[in-house]
Order: structure tokens, then sequence, then C-alpha cells
């Protein structure tokens, strides 16, 4: 039975009513975090495409503002980015204040096209260029430009999908308003489906920041996120591996159309994506709101074995809504849920860091959002090497037969023991493994009741320590 939930997610972004998807032009600004997304602003199903906006300090609150940019008379508002034109090199600024740069697809029956609107007050009010679109080919799949500088040619860097030739082709303006057509890569990796939502950006490598790679993100509508990890000269990106090499962002169903914050301070890469799937979004069962963001998460380089790989971790400014901490250590997974249960530990809203060791033998793991008659399982498969999350008993999963059960990601065990990170929250879990090598992130819809959390196991199974935090 399908019955709509109103407890709000406590720490995943929400709008306050009606329908989102992708998160768009994030960029940081004078102490504030962007985040425009896809929005309906007059129902909880796809349509009305505009941009919706709320801007956070912490990136773990956030202030809801006014929409952004509507929905037009012949196009709808599609994805897209935003930038800080510091140098007033498009001539959109005032010459006093540096302005911000929206570029987007202006999506009508007929084509695709892309424009660009800018703002001189901190992204409240926005105007489009009266010379829009900017890049425009004739085509119907042709979307989600991603603008950023590219300090080492001195220019403006836009990569856009070819949604149905699975490419994604790069432009380049000194000016903003006259695009160069750069190159074009793919079809490579996993093209299954549609392509959509590229971000391509630096990355450093842990351990070694001298070492910078670039790395293109791109979203397959069958496969998921995936990326690439190469080189961009200013032209072109060329990839280290294969191009029959496909590797998956989130081995969960719901982290779709990611993009990074341009410009954010420190030098740091930190993303967020739409939590959801194309399969079920307009049925998940929500209100009066329908679809969630992701937690923001800070990403690296690692060098594993020789080979690099992205690592994601929840962005630390969630450790600032740590509240109530309990640990343990050294706990057999059979005797744990007594242990936990006089812990007293439960709740909707959690962060979790569990080691555990000593397990050649049956599955074991947690399980949270549990109750009488619910439980979500973050499983360890010892026999296959795999990281498991199952939804199938995680609460309502009835309100689409497209909202598969379980999520499996290959995972060693390093020196015989798996650390997981976990965030828990009223309709979700990230499961970061292997030091944010391996994620998995899923919706669920438990009963708010369901908040229970334990450990299960085989008696060889042993919880090395755990921490559990309740989160504001
Ligand atoms: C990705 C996407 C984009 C498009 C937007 C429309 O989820 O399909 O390609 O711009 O959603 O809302």
């Amino acid at each position: 039975m399908t019955s709509l939930q109103t407890s709000r997610p406590h720490f995943h972004f929400t709008p306050p009513q009606h329908w989102i998807n992708d998160p768009n032009g994030l960029v940081y600004f004078d102490g504030e975090w962007h985040l425009f997304y896809q929005h309906n602003p007059f129902g909880s199903e796809w349509g009305h495409m505009s941009w919706g906006h709320a801007v956070s300090r912490d990136l773990a609150h956030w202030e809801h503002l006014p929409l952004a940019l509507p929905e037009q008379a012949d196009y709808m508002i599609f994805s897209g980015s935003a930038a800080v034109d510091w140098h007033n090199s498009g001539g959109f600024g005032d010459g006093i204040h540096p302005p911000l740069i929206a570029a987007y697809t202006a999506h009508s029956p007929r084509e695709q096209t892309q424009h660009l609107a800018f703002s001189r007050d901190r992204g409240r009010t926005w105007t489009p260029y009266s010379g829009n679109p900017v890049v425009a080919i004739g085509s119907r799949e042709f979307r989600d430009p991603k603008l950023f500088w590219h300090a080492p040619s001195g220019r403006w860097v836009m990569a856009c999908a070819l949604a149905d030739r699975q490419q994604v082709r790069l432009y380049g303006s000194s000016n903003l308003r006259e695009w160069r057509h750069l190159s074009d890569f793919g079809p490579a990796g996993a093209a299954t489906g549609a392509w959509e939502c590229p971000d391509l950006f630096p990355l450093s490598v842990e351990d070694d920041p001298a070492q910078q790679r670039w790395v293109l993100k791109v979203d397959d509508q069958r496969f998921g996120a995936q990326y690439f990890i190469g080189d961009f000269d200013g032209e072109r990106f060329t990839c280290d591996d294969p191009p029959d090499v496909a590797r998956r962002v989130d081995f969960g169903r719901d982290f779709y159309a990611a993009q990074s914050w341009n410009d954010a301070p420190e030098g740091r890469r930190v993303w967020l994506a739409w939590m959801s799937h194309w399969d079920y979004a307009a049925q998940t069962p929500t209100a009066p709101w329908r679809g969630m963001m992701s937690a923001p998460r800070e990403l690296t380089l690692r060098a594993d074995g020789g080979r690099l790989c992205l690592a994601q971790q929840p962005a630390r400014e969630l450790r600032s809504l740590r509240r109530a901490h309990w640990h343990i250590a050294q706990v057999s997974c059979d005797e744990a849920n007594d242990r936990l249960r006089t812990l007293s530990v439960r709740g909707t809203a959690l962060e979790i860091a569990a080691t555990f060791v000593g397990t050649t033998g049956d599955a074991f793991g947690l399980k949270v959002r549990t109750g009488t008659a619910e439980e979500t399982i973050i499983g360890y498969s010892a026999a296959e090497g795999l990281l498991v999350v199952d939804r199938s008993r995680s609460g309502d999963v009835s309100f689409s037969p497209r909202f598969d059960a379980r999520h499996a990601a290959p995972c060693p065990l390093r020196d015989g023991a798996l650390t997981i990170h976990v965030l828990v929250d009223a309709h979700s879990v990230e499961v970061f493994a292997d030091g944010g090598r391996l994620v998995i992130s899923d919706l669920i819809f438990p009963q708010p009741e369901s908040d229970g959390i334990a450990i299960f196991g085989a008696a060889g199974a042993r919880v090395q320590s755990l921490d559990v935090w309740e989160l504001a």
C-alpha cells in the first residue's frame, strides 16, 4: 500500500513544495553556496521546468529563495550551471561587482539551445542575455551546459551533452557571447542510454596534491552516473582508460545529474546530485514535495594499486550537525543487537562509522531504520565480496515495480576489515565504503517510527568499533 509520507529529510535538501530534479547553477560566491534546481513550480510531477533557488552558508542549512528562472512562453528552462565572471569578460557586470552568469538549455519541442542569463545582485534576480541563444545547432538532444573558467588557456569552456549521440561537446569562448566548437568526447564507457549533465573539472591526487588530473562525469540514462579520468588541454579531453571501460560514480540507484560547485573555496571540489531515478521519480510517495538532493560530497582522486579512482566523502560541514554520540568497541556481531539496545541508539537522522573484522563466513553488517516490519540492510557478503544495500523491506516499496531492491558493489576487505561510513535520513541511506571509493546511495520510505539500528552477522564477525551520531 502506498501512503504519502510527510516527514521531511532532516539534513537533505528538499524544496518547499512540488517537483524537483537535477541540481543546477552550483556556484560559490560571497560566502554563499548557491543551489538552483530543476523545478516545477505548479505541481508534483515533471513539467513547467524552471530554476528554483536556495543558498547555504555551511552546506548543512539551506535558505529558500524565490524562483530564479521561470519557464518562458515558448521554452522551458532545462539544466545548466553558473559561474562568477571575475573579470567581467562578458561585459554583463556593473563595473564594480563581478556578475554571476547562468548557462542553461532552452527546451522547446523544436530544438534545445544554450542560453545565458546574468545577475548583478548575488543571484537574487536574473536577466536573460538579449543575444540568446549563444549556441544552437538545430538539435533536439543538445543540453545541460556546464560552464567554467579554464585559467591555463584564459578562456571559458562549456561542456554540453549531445544526448542521443552519447557525446560530450566542448565549446570555448573569451567573452561568453561567441562560442567556438573545440572537440567532442564519446561514445565511451557506458553508452546505452541518453547522455546528460556533463561536468568537467581538475582534481588533485590524495597525498600528492601536485599531481592533478581531469575528471569528466556524464550520466547515462540507463547506466547512471559514470566518470572518466584523463587530461584536458583546453581543447580536448583525453581519457586514460580504453574507450570501453565504464566506471560507476555510485552503485545505488539514486544519484543522478551530479554537478560540482564552481569557485568553491580552498580549491575544494564538492558536488551533490538529484537523489532519485527517472524510472520511478514521478511515483515516490512524499508530499507536499517530490524529489530531494543527496548530501554534498567532497571529491578527491585516490591511487589504488597504481590506478587512479574517484573517492567521495560527506562534506566536512555535515559534522556540524552531530549531536549525541554513541561508541562501542570489540563486540561480537551475534551479541551486538542487545548491546546496541542497551546504548539505546535510535534515530531517523544518523551518521554511522563502523569497522567490522574477522569475517570469512556469512554476511554481516548493519540494519538501519528498523521497526516492527521494516529494515534497510547494509550488509557485506564475504562469499561474494560484495557490499550490499537491500531495501526490499525498507518501507513503502509498492509505489513502483521499478523501485528495485538490492544494489551491490564489489568491495575488498582491507587487512580483513571493512569500514563503512553511513548517512541515514528520513528517506535515504548513503553508504561510503573503502574510504569513499565505493558509494551506494538509495532512497527508502520507512515509517517515521522505524528508527532502530542493529548489527547482524555470524559468530565469527566482530564489530571492531562503531560510532553513531544523532544528526540535528
Ligand atoms: C536530467 C535531465 C536533463 C534535462 C533535465 C530536464 O535528469 O533529463 O538532461 O536538462 O533533466 O528537467
